[in-house]
């Protein structure tokens, strides 16, 4: 039985409408199990995720189609697990977790899986504007804001609902003044995981005061499975031109920079450890890969565009990243430590995962030339990412 879960990028264009019926069937587990690379793997038990937090239950929702599994849990909206097959059909978890609410709420590492908001990425000294008053944030990266600040979406519990085996929609209050943003908003996130092996993530969010907003996903991913080592050896493709530099602190300069003759230059797939090295202001800056990439698109679009494709070098796994959203965070894991046990009993050593956050351009509260962020009472935001998977 040769039945290859295989992977298309032509259908990655158009994938929602019309994936279903080009995709062949995913690959079964292969009955000679000498063949396997890696061992199967298999969910978290979902009772280590019934809990009560902040006087709020929490659970563990399994979604399934025939090739792939998704576990989400409510407490931060996080992706928990990821089950898809390998290129001999072998079910691989790509996504870092752990295996109990607990780990969530008390190990160092706080971001795996996570829904981040309400400001995705940084803002500068914790800081910023918005019709003539002053925000206050908490600084909790060096001088700056990070994710949210001390307590932000993923460290919340939301409310679930399972619509059925493919969705479930968590939603979240966030009240007026909640880690300094105003506004009380209402954010709700849906996962879908499609007939095309897709996770899809769509949020959408409304406020009753301006404010500012940049939601994304912080999964971290290793395509060879979590925990399997380096993701240096993965090739990763960007559909980016362009860069936005920053300073030493992760604070983007303002600039909008090109890529090309530069270790940011992903636009054909290359190793992504292969310029790692490399003699350059901005690698040292970020540790590493910590940078937004600005997608490229035609004026005006805000479409679902392919933002980046990456291959795991031992597995064969292949995911697609469209977007809605006009930049990307490509971070390399340069500040994992290996002090976090995941699911399968391994560790999450130094860049043994990425990370790749479908955003708005960090810091864009108090950068005017970036597209803005700020949402108004009235409008919805609303924006969808998806993560796609195959092999090759
Ligand atoms: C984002 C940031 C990184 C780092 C990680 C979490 O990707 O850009 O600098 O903070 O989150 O460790």
């Amino acid at each position: 039985m040769n039945k290859r879960f295989l992977f298309s990028l032509a259908c990655a264009a158009s994938l929602l409408a019309s994936c279903g019926g080009n995709e062949k069937p995913a690959a079964e587990p292969p009955a000679d199990s000498a063949t396997a690379k890696a061992p199967a793997a298999t969910l978290p038990d979902t009772t280590k995720f019934k809990d009560v937090v902040d006087g709020q239950p929490t659970a563990l929702y399994i979604l399934k189609n025939k090739n792939v599994t998704a576990a989400i849990t409510n407490y931060g909206a996080r992706v928990v697990s990821l089950i898809v097959p390998d290129k001999n059909g072998v079910p691989t978890d790509v996504a870092l977790g752990y295996d109990s609410i607990g780990k969530y709420i008390h190990q160092p590492e706080t971001y795996f899986g996570a829904i981040v908001g309400r400001y995705g990425n940084r803002i500068a000294k914790g800081e910023f504007r918005l019709n003539g008053k002053t925000y206050t944030l908490a600084k909790n990266n060096g001088p700056n804001s990070l994710h949210g600040g001390k307590k932000g979406f993923g460290s919340v519990v939301w409310t679930g609902k399972q619509l059925d085996d493919h969705t479930v929609e968590l939603s979240y209050l966030s009240k007026d003044s909640e880690e300094g943003y105003p506004g009380n908003l209402k954010v709700k996130v849906t996962y879908t995981l499609t007939d095309s092996n897709a996770l899809k993530i769509s949020y959408e969010a409304t406020t009753d005061k301006a404010t500012v907003l940049n939601l994304t996903n912080h999964t971290y991913f290793n395509l060879n499975g979590q925990g399997s080592g380096s993701i240096n050896n993965h090739t990763l493709r960007l559909n980016a031109g362009q860069y936005t530099p920053v300073d030493s602190t992760l604070i983007p300069t303002g600039k909008i920079e090109a890529v090309a003759n530069t270790p940011f230059d992903f636009r054909t797939p290359t190793a992504i450890g292969s310029r790692i090295d490399q003699d350059n202001i901005q690698l040292k800056y970020g540790k590493g890969y910590d940078h937004n990439f600005v997608i490229n698109r035609t004026a005006g679009d805000r479409g679902l565009t392919l933002a980046a494709t990456v291959q795991g070098d031992q597995s064969g796994i292949v995911m697609n990243v469209l977007t809605e959203e006009p930049g990307i965070q490509f971070y390399g894991g340069n500040f994992m430590t290996g002090s976090n046990p995941l699911s399968n009993g391994k560790k999450d050593d130094y860049r043994s995962a990425f990370c790749l956050e479908t955003q708005h351009y960090p810091d864009s509260p108090n950068q005017p030339s970036f597209p803005s962020t700020e949402l108004k009472p009235g409008q919805t935001y609303q924006t969808t990412t998806v993560y796609q998977f195959g092999t090759k």
